[in-house]
């Protein structure tokens, strides 16, 4: 079946508050990676759908029972990590912020698949995959680098190894938090690209945008409570095909006025 298309006449407003913008910020969530083949967290076939994220997801279970969040969670994880490639979303943001039209990316993804694709100034707000830290010692190591033939795998002072990315009822580093808030405060244009913008202190970034006057744009097949509410317009569909499409029309756009 071949996907809709994209509303033309949006993708051009877009293009054009991003090319008019100062200072664009993308923010990102799950969906960004679904065309990567790494599954959503809510919704039809999402993580959650299977597992209940308070019973494997929140740092008390991790601390009580590290080897069941290993099993149930973590391994399965990383197996999906370890085959995804950036898609035409990533690859289109890097492409944005190559061209001088986008600041930073904030997401909640700990896949790095922002920095795979070549963006730069990337603020991982809920941490990253990519690395592990001994819960005793705190000493850290990269994630392609341990074993897991035994769960949980353990540092060699014998402490269980977990993701450096946030577990429910952690708290967001405070100094990803403070920037992205100075970020968002100081942008004029904000991309909001697959995220249910549910989760907090995350969501409240495209709210303090929209109230120091930035432009508000969603990129995502479904409506979000932030649609109609927060952001100014929605450019529904898959975040790989509208950014492709969005791209093209902004590098166009740049080739006719910049010979
Ligand atoms: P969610 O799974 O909550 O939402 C995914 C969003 O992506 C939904 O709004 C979908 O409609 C949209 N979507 C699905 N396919 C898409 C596609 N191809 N292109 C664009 N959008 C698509 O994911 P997040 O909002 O990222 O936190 O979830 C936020 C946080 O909740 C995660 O970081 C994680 C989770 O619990 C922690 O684990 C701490």
């Amino acid at each position: 079946m071949t996907p809709p298309t994209v509303d033309t006449a949006l993708l051009q407003r877009a293009a054009a508050d991003i090319a008019r913008s100062r200072r664009t910020l993308a923010l990102t969530g799950a969906g960004i990676s679904v065309e990567s083949g790494i599954p959503p967290f809510r919704g039809k076939g999402g993580l959650w759908e299977k597992i209940d994220p308070m019973k494997y997801a929140h740092i008390d279970a991790l601390v009580k029972d590290p080897e069941t969040v290993w099993r149930v969670l973590i391994k399965d994880m990383k197996e999906v990590l370890d085959r995804a490639r950036p898609n035409d979303a990533h690859r289109g943001l890097a492409r944005l912020e190559e061209m001088g039209l986008l600041q930073t990316v904030i997401t909640q993804n700990i896949d790095g698949l922002h920095q795979a694709a070549g963006s730069r100034d990337v603020i991982e707000f809920h941490g990253s995959f990519a690395r592990q830290r001994c819960m005793d010692c705190g000493r850290k190591m990269a994630t392609a680098d341990v074993e897991l033939h035994e769960l949980p795998p353990r540092c060699r002072c014998g402490g269980v190894l977990r993701p450096e990315a946030i577990f429910f009822g952690e708290l967001i580093p405070p100094e990803h938090l403070l920037r992205s808030q100075q970020l968002a405060a100081a942008c004029d244009t904000m991309l909001v690209i697959g995220t249910s913008a549910v989760v907090q202190p995350f969501a409240s970034l495209p709210v303090i945008a929209r109230g120091a006057g930035a432009t508000v744009i969603e990129i995502n097949p479904e409506k979000t409570p932030l649609t109609g509410e927060i952001s100014d317009y929605l450019l529904a569909g898959k975040a790989g095909q509208v950014m492709r499409a969005l791209v093209d029309i902004i590098e166009k756009e740049l080739r006719e006025t910049r010979p």
